[in-house]
């Protein structure tokens, strides 16, 4: 049988100072690929609104939405451990919305933990998820479920009080009981200093190299999307092969050639 990744699988890789490998997936077919490749954890992000359901941010994903496509992600798993984030508004209001997110969530879905954002403001929120048997993984720095808040999709701790505020999050939501952290789009060097000082192991995205484990998401990875972010360079340019081939495959139909006869 094949043996599961799990949350102390991730602990074990921090403390043997080993990388881990996230990526996220949206179906089936991104988390059979993904898991044949040997990525660790697959995260269904919700950029799932923006890089696959044509959103403008990740504040129009339903709950629904990410039942459906993580359930299909667990559907192509063998081993990996499945993250699902929990959407804008599906866990903010209270604890116990919170709670009740995550277990719907996990039952419909049969995925492993699930993914919110927020740190200082959450920490109550993830200890009393955690001290109720759901695996948290917490998201700090640039938290895209507050764009309208925000402004932009800036980094974040570039100055030094939102710096100070960074560390106290990653902190604090690691007190609560998160066992995993999300960083997003923040210095190198805080990334590094967050690393260093929190026992869970920390996962970056635009936040340098120093993290236990990198995320990148699926079509930025591949060259499949528009205007990828400059810290997500393509490994290769699925979105010209792809155009390639069918614009291949319609010129032989136009011309007849296709089928062949
Ligand atoms: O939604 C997502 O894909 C994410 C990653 C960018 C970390 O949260």
């Amino acid at each position: 049988m094949t043996k599961r990744i799990t949350s102390a699988t991730l602990a074990k890789a921090k403390a043997a100072n080993e990388k881990s490998v996230w990526l996220t997936a949206y179906d089936t077919i991104s988390a059979q690929l993904a898991e044949a490749a040997g990525v660790d954890v697959l995260l269904v992000g919700d950029s799932l609104g923006m890089v696959s359901l044509g959103f403008d941010s990740t504040i129009p994903v339903t709950l629904e939405h990410m039942i459906h496509h993580t359930a299909a992600v667990v559907r192509g798993r063998q081993k990996a451990w499945v993250v699902c984030d929990l959407p804008f508004g599906s866990y903010q209001q209270s604890k116990e919305q919170a709670f009740e997110t995550s277990v719907r969530v996990l039952q419909q879905t049969g995925c492993d933990a699930v993914k919110l954002e927020g740190g200082v403001p959450m920490a109550e929120t993830i200890r009393f998820l955690s001290e109720r048997g759901v695996a948290v993984v917490a998201h700090i720095g640039l938290t895209p479920q507050s764009v309208k808040k925000f402004g932009s999709f800036r980094r974040r701790g570039n100055n030094p009080a939102e710096y100070e505020s960074i560390l106290a999050d990653a902190k604090v939501v690691a007190d609560a009981g998160a066992v995993a952290l999300v960083i997003e789009c923040v210095p190198g060097e805080l990334a590094q200093t967050i690393t260093d000082t929190v026992p869970i192991p920390t996962v970056g995205i635009g936040a340098g190299s120093a993290c236990d484990a990198q995320v990148l998401v699926w079509h930025d990875l591949l060259g499949l999307s528009e205007n990828p972010p400059p810290f997500a360079p393509a490994y290769t340019n699925l979105r010209e092969q792809i155009g390639t081939a069918i614009s291949a495959w319609s010129d032989d139909v136009r011309k007849g050639s296709f089928p062949k006869p």
